[in-house]
């Protein structure tokens, strides 16, 4: 299937959908003379409550700052500065990469993204409970910089690359008093919180990768108009979004279209919307989810799709698809498409047991669609024709109900997992 433009993919349910896979997958699509098809993988919101997983020659790699796309190094990956960046956690990603002999000289970074300081993860770990984030500091730190009291990393090194200490300890005093004085940390007990110390580490960290820091909205504005193309790798999911989400049962940073304009700096021309849909749906922590399963056939999914967190390891809730969350990921974000992943998970489910969430009633209960399962493995299958009839017409049925084309179905973890469709077929 031919798609033109910018591209962005994003998670049309809590995150967890596998779009580090499909990104993964587009980001290695080549153009006929051989060249590829995008130049840069931009990641525009979130930090590393994100988990995502790409699985490639029998190789399992977990990113939780880095692009996708990192593994193709033809392709300049960038981490915008909607982003906020624990250095700590970079530093070790970049490092496992290399030691797993990948390169990552085609990375680059905001010299405007914030980045998460030791007393803001003390403070998610204290408050973060009640809605049951990721623990990893990310909303405090998008708080800070909305208070205005935000570390960015042009904080520690300069635009010419000089090291910028005694600013950089003023900040951290200060931000610290200021934490002590609300009362959210207790310096005094709280060993790991000498301003002295932070300084020192996070200079040394930065130290790692200030070669590749850079005004990443200015070099993303000129790449576009080289008619560069540039795939945008959303983190989380829209029911995750600060405004269109569950909330107050949400992450801190907007994962749909929306954010690219924020979190880069461009405003780009968009070919293509990609939405990422579970063929089931999952949400990790707390808040609503009408089509829960908390019995047997939400157990079955969890087991069979593997379903705890990337990033904390916490069992994910899972339920039935919900095309009602479907339907506002289309509205907010103007999907052009569907990329389905997961399907394989739904094997072995009960015949005439499986249900698609169709919209709810007037008191927000699910009103479902009753479908036929299917039993056959399906991993394997690499065309649509092959997979078994109650499958097709799964795909069919959503493709009727959400008027947009599934041209990508994922079936298994592998990079080669999936069934690419050109739309030559006929439903049954
Ligand atoms: P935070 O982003 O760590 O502040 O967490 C806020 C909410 O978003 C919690 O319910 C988290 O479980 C959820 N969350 C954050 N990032 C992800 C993700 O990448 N996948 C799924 N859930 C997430």
């Amino acid at each position: 299937m031919e798609r033109k433009g910018h591209t962005a993919v994003v998670g049309c349910q809590w995150g967890d959908e596998g779009k580090g896979k499909i990104v993964h997958l587009l980001a290695g699509e080549r153009n006929t003379d051989g060249t590829n098809k995008y130049n840069y993988v931009v990641r525009f919101n979130g930090g590393n409550n994100a988990g995502h997983t790409v699985v490639t020659e029998g190789e399992t790699y977990k990113f939780h700052l880095l692009p996708s796309g990192v593994l193709h190094p033809d392709i300049v990956n960038v981490l915008a500065h909607g982003v906020v960046i624990d250095p700590e956690v970079l530093v070790g990603e970049i490092k496992e990469l290399n030691e797993r002999g990948k390169f990552t000289d085609n990375l680059i970074i905001s010299n405007i993204a914030h980045l998460i300081m030791p007393y803001q993860k003390i403070r998610d770990g204290r408050e973060g409970g009640k809605i049951g984030t990721t623990g990893r500091g990310i909303g405090p730190c998008y708080e800070d910089k909305y208070g205005r009291r935000g570390i960015r990393i042009e904080d520690i090194v300069s635009s010419s690359g000089k090291i910028r200490k005694d600013h950089f300890a003023g900040k951290v005093r200060e931000v610290i008093g200021w934490y002590e004085e609300h009362g959210f940390i207790d310096a005094k007990g709280e060993a790991s919180l000498k301003a002295d110390e932070i300084v020192e580490q996070y200079i040394d960290f930065v130290g790692h990768f200030k070669d590749c820091v850079t005004d990443t909205g200015r070099l993303l504005y000129e790449a576009d108009k080289r008619r560069k193309r540039i795939l945008f790798e959303g983190a989380q999911g829209i029911m995750l979004d600060t405004d269109k989400g569950t909330y107050p049962h949400v992450t801190s940073s907007h994962p749909t279209v929306g954010g690219i304009g924020i979190g880069t700096g461009i405003v780009p021309e968009l070919g293509t919307v990609i939405g990422v849909v579970k063929a089931y749906t999952t949400r990790v922590g707390e808040g609503p989810f009408p089509t829960e399963q908390d019995n047997e056939i939400g157990n079955y999914m969890r087991d069979k799709g593997g379903e705890y967190g990337t990033t904390t390891g916490r069992p994910r809730r899972c339920g039935w698809l919900d095309l009602e969350l479907v339907e506002i990921a289309k509205r907010v974000n103007g999907l052009t498409e569907i990329a389905m992943t997961k399907l394989d998970v739904l094997s072995g489910l009960p015949e005439r047991e499986m249900n698609i969430c169709v919209r709810y009633d007037s008191d927000e209960n699910p009103i479902y669609l009753p479908m036929d399962g299917w039993r056959e493995d399906i991993t394997e299958v690499e065309h649509f024709t092959q997979l078994p009839n109650s499958a097709r017409r799964y795909i069919g049925t959503i493709e009727g109900l959400t008027q947009l084309q599934i041209p990508i179905i994922s079936v298994g973890p592998g990079s080669k997992q999936q069934i690419v469709r050109e739309f030559d077929y006929e439903y049954e």
